[in-house]
């Protein structure tokens, strides 16, 4: 499967982690800030509407599905219309399985894949999510449904972005050997999907205070398999949720973290789909959202998934390979509670000799480097490297350029 609105990593909102029901007033209140702060400039320019959007039942007497008209009034050919007006782009969501009144709040199942594609595709939305809880509790087997509903998208008459959501929801029962489990989406997700969830939510419930362990969770999982990931086909960690509060008015993730999950997020070329509610954030973390040159990692032409290459007491350094001649984004994230300085070996990312190094967080030149550099990170900080080198380690070569696909 291939939309063809895919080649880098998509950008957007998702409504899910940003607090109660989705409502047409809240897609169109985040769907004029995401231009006004200028985030759909930076590329953040998908309004997805997650679970929960359908009237209860969710179909209509002639088994068209219906969203729910308390909190969507002018329906979706009105609302679709009115983002793209703005320059958006509409994300929806469905389930694989068929609606059964408690495990998903609305599911193609029982017939329907056909269908509601085309409904999808009449009311120009550019993007659909199909998860899976009903498709557990009816006990299907994910890569059949969802190749018939992949099958079911191409067919609709429109390019939409297919996003293959999550296939186990009990996150911490779930083994350690990751291709041992539900999670092998990337075994049939390039040939059926944009994009495939790696890992479970990457926040349970809301607002709830353990989401760093989470991120750090679905960050190691989608690492597991970076060669799935092309352009075009994407590992997909799930949303970036950076400082939602929580009950006590404390942030889930401090701006340190955020940033950190942006920047593994964008080593990783990862989807970039913000999950809190932008309104809620301060301007100094919509500037971070916006850098254009952490963005410039993620949209990296390549698309390569970046890997982990070194590390030591729980700091650890992961290196992309850019499409620039001898380019690599290097993260160093620092997984203690406390700070960290690290030494990265410029020959673990295989480059050697004299090395510019630009600092992407900061936006600054930071000279050469032989040999090695010495980053100090904060507590679940990184830091951001953007690495020019003119000589291979010899074994590997440089990279970039020639190898870069349109
Ligand atoms: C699952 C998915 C989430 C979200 C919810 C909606 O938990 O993994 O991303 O779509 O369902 O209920």
């Amino acid at each position: 499967y291939d939309s063809g609105l895919a080649r880098t990593p998509y950008m957007g909102w998702n409504s899910y982690f940003a607090g109660g029901a989705a409502s047409e007033e809240k897609v169109l209140g985040v769907a004029d800030h995401l231009v006004s702060s200028g985030l759909a400039k930076a590329g953040y320019d998908i309004v997805w509407i997650d679970g929960g959007w359908n009237a209860s039942p969710p179909r209509d007497g002639k088994g068209s599905l219906v969203p729910d008209p308390a909190r969507f009034p002018s329906g979706f050919t009105e609302l679709v219309d009115t983002l793209h007006a703005k320059g958006l782009k509409a994300g929806i969501y469905t389930d694989a399985g068929a609606w059964d009144g408690k495990n998903c709040a609305a599911g193609s199942g029982g017939g329907y894949y056909e269908a509601d594609a085309r409904q999808f595709a009449g009311w120009k939305f550019d993007a659909v999510k199909v998860d899976f809880l009903c498709g557990i509790a009816q006990n299907m087997d994910p890569a059949v449904a969802f190749t018939q509903f992949s099958a079911a998208v191409r067919k609709a008459g429109r390019k939409m972005i297919l996003n293959l959501c999550n296939p186990v929801t009990d996150e911490w029962s779930v083994p350690h050997r990751w291709d041992q489990t539900a999670y092998v989406a990337y075994t049939y997700g390039p040939r059926v999907g944009d994009s495939w969830r790696t890992s479970t939510d990457v926040a349970f419930g809301t607002p709830y205070e353990g989401i760093w362990r989470d991120v750090l969770r679905n960050m190691d999982r989608n690492l597991y398999r970076p060669g799935a990931q092309g352009p075009r086909h994407y590992n997909d960690p799930d949303y970036l949720i950076p400082m939602r509060k929580t009950e006590r008015g404390t942030y889930e993730l401090d701006e340190e973290e955020s940033t950190s999950q942006l920047v593994m997020w964008s080593v990783m070329a990862s989807p970039l789909i913000i999950g809190s509610d932008p309104r809620t954030l301060p301007p100094s973390m919509i500037e971070t959202l916006k850098n254009p040159e952490i963005i410039a990692v993620d949209q990296d032409p390549l698309a390569i998934q970046g890997v982990r290459v070194a590390g030591s007491n729980n700091v650890d350094v992961y290196s992309k390979v850019l499409s620039g001649r001898g380019e690599r984004a290097v993260a160093v994230l620092n997984r203690n509670d406390r700070p960290a300085e690290f030494t990265v070996d410029l020959a673990d990312t295989g480059l050697q000799g004299s090395v510019a190094v630009r600092d992407l967080r900061a936006r600054a030149d930071r000279g050469t480097a032989t040999g090695t550099y010495t980053v100090t990170v904060p507590a679940h900080g990184t830091a951001f490297l953007k690495l020019r080198g003119e000589t291979a380690v010899p074994g590997t070569d440089l990279g970039g350029e020639t190898s870069a696909s349109p």
